[in-house]
């Protein structure tokens, strides 16, 4: 097990020190995304709108397969939306844009490279050459990694490697950065350190966040606010409707998944998983996600265990 360290102030300032501070507003209005050929394609996302602040945190759940990573790619420019626009800071974004970075589930490293080299390839263009090292130098630091600076990936954890991934992602200064379950393949330690660390990074270099998570639990305690991606007929089975497949036919649910519910989280960070507060968000995303706690029965609704706040894939 590696661990993820506690980045001294100075040392996350060397490391953001010419971003811009105001960049990162994130707007998508009426987003919609099908695949498949005209005539037949298959609609995956639709209707979404949203506007996500500058150094805002959101951060996206819903069921495996509702379209989440759809979502972060279209909000990335690696994936055009089929209807609608997604603008940062008022302009549309670009293919690749430059403007965000994204970091996948998978750390996605080049095996035959050194981690120095991997992080480099994060680097602008402009940022090449003796800069371009020195900012590679203090974000190894930044994620606890200099020492393994020449290793390669097959010689690193899983810890580390998401690590690196993260690096590679801030190495270009984003303004808003993407993060698809960055942590969904870490233990539960290694995974609370990195909470540690994206908060640290984050109040050093205060850019806008949306990651994707399955785990509610680390929505509710990393997040401004939560959005809930999912059907209306996934929906209103998960409230307990418990509607069969005709019914909801009947009801005409329309196809694809949208923003289904918005939540802000009000309590500043770091956040109780006792508070009352936090319990009942849980209770209620859960639900939204089709996870029934046993509250009903009298037992309570908190109670963190891994599998209680990780829906089934
Ligand atoms: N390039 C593609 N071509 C066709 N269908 C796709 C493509 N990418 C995604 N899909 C479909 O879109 C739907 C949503 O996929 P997506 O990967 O966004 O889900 P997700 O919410 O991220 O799921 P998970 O939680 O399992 O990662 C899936 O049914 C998937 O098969
Ligand atoms: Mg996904």
């Amino acid at each position: 097990m590696t661990t993820a360290p506690t980045v001294p102030d100075a040392q996350l300032a060397g490391a953001s020190q010419d971003r811009s501070a105001s960049g990162g507003v994130v707007e998508l209005h009426s987003v919609g995304k099908s695949f498949g050929e005209a005539g037949r394609e298959r609609v995956v996302l639709r209707d979404v709108d949203a506007r996500i602040e500058p150094g805002e945190i959101v951060a996206v759940i819903g069921a495996s397969g509702s379209g989440k990573s759809t979502l972060l790619r279209v909000l990335g420019g690696l994936s055009d939306p089929t209807t609608g626009r997604v603008t940062i800071d008022g302009t549309p974004v670009q293919p690749y844009d430059p403007r965000s970075a994204v970091a996948f589930q998978e750390a996605r490293l080049l095996p035959w490279r050194s981690l120095a080299t991997n992080i480099a390839l994060g680097l602008p263009r402009r940022a090449r050459g003796v800069e371009g090292r020195e900012r590679v130098a203090r974000l190894l630091e930044l994620v606890g990694l200099s020492e393994f600076a020449e290793h390669r990936p097959r010689e690193i954890s899983g810890g580390m490697a998401q690590r690196v991934s993260l690096a590679r992602a801030l190495a270009r200064r984003p303004d808003v950065l993407l993060l698809d379950e960055p942590f969904g393949a870490l233990d539960a330690l290694t995974r609370l350190r990195m909470h540690d660390l994206l908060l640290d990074i984050h109040t050093a270099n205060p850019c806008t966040v949306v990651f994707v998570t399955h785990d509610v639990d680390e929505a509710l305690i990393l997040a401004d606010r939560i959005f809930v991606v999912g059907t209306e007929a996934a929906a209103s089975t998960a409230d307990g409707a418990g509607r069969s497949a005709d019914d909801r036919d009947i009801a005409g649910a329309r196809e694809g998944a949208t923003l289904l519910r918005i939540d802000e989280l009000a309590e500043p960070r770091p956040r109780s998983r006792s508070s009352k507060e936090f319990l009942r968000l849980r209770h209620e995303l859960l639900a939204a996600l089709g996870v029934h706690l046993h509250a009903e029965a009298g037992e309570p609704a908190g109670g963190s265990t891994e599998d209680a706040t990780t829906p089934a894939r």
